[in-house]
């Protein structure tokens, strides 16, 4: 008889990427363990043409888009074919702090407590409908490059979880709403 694992299917994902690739790193890294649910099958840069973007990924048949900090509006033509199958990644509590320059926004806001949110991708800028966030303390001595790492250490594990139970237990979007589990019903 075929084990559960041998049964059970494993996601497709596409993962975007404009930095140094760590929350990738996470991600292929958890992908590695069977019981995770996803593999990686494509991973694409913000170098080339945003308007070959849709095709490039629609190609690799993914389940699920993962821009792991992708900096550019992925546009119309995207968002039609992966709206609610695409999330991002930031490094701040949204709906605070949106846009290129979170970490270095709360820290001159004087902020205490920051974070980093999951999101469902739309056509606002970090806009979309919060999946999962998590917090993090900031030190009174931190400048943007020692909360910006601080934070990155909670954001791989808090995407690479719920990238996973997305994965495993479905997702359902309603309004701002989302709601993990029970295959998204
Ligand atoms: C992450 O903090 C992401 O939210 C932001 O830039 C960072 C990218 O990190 N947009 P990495 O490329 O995954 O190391």
């Amino acid at each position: 008889m075929p084990s559960p694992k041998a049964t059970r299917s494993t996601a497709r994902l596409v993962v975007l990427v404009s930095g140094e690739g760590t929350n990738l790193q996470a991600l292929i890294d958890a992908c590695r363990d069977a019981d995770y649910g996803a593999r990686v099958v494509a991973v694409g840069a913000d170098r080339g043409k945003i308007t070959a973007l849709a095709d490039a990924c629609a190609g690799h048949a993914p389940d699920l888009i993962v821009l792991a900090g992708f900096m550019k509006l992925v546009g119309r033509a995207f968002l039609g074919s992966f709206g609610g199958r695409c999330v991002n990644t930031h490094p701040a509590l949204l709906p605070s702090f949106p846009g290129a320059h979170g970490v270095r926004d709360a820290l001159a806001h004087g902020v205490k407590v920051t974070g980093c949110t999951v999101f469902i991708v739309d056509e606002g800028v970090d806009a979309g409908p919060i999946v999962a966030q998590a917090c993090v303390p900031v030190d009174d001595d931190d400048d943007e490059a020692t909360l910006h790492e601080r934070i990155k250490v909670t954001e791989r594990a808090l995407l690479v979880s719920t990238v996973g139970r997305m994965v495993r237990e479905g997702w359902s979007v309603r309004g701002r709403k989302v709601r993990i589990g029970q295959r998204g019903r």
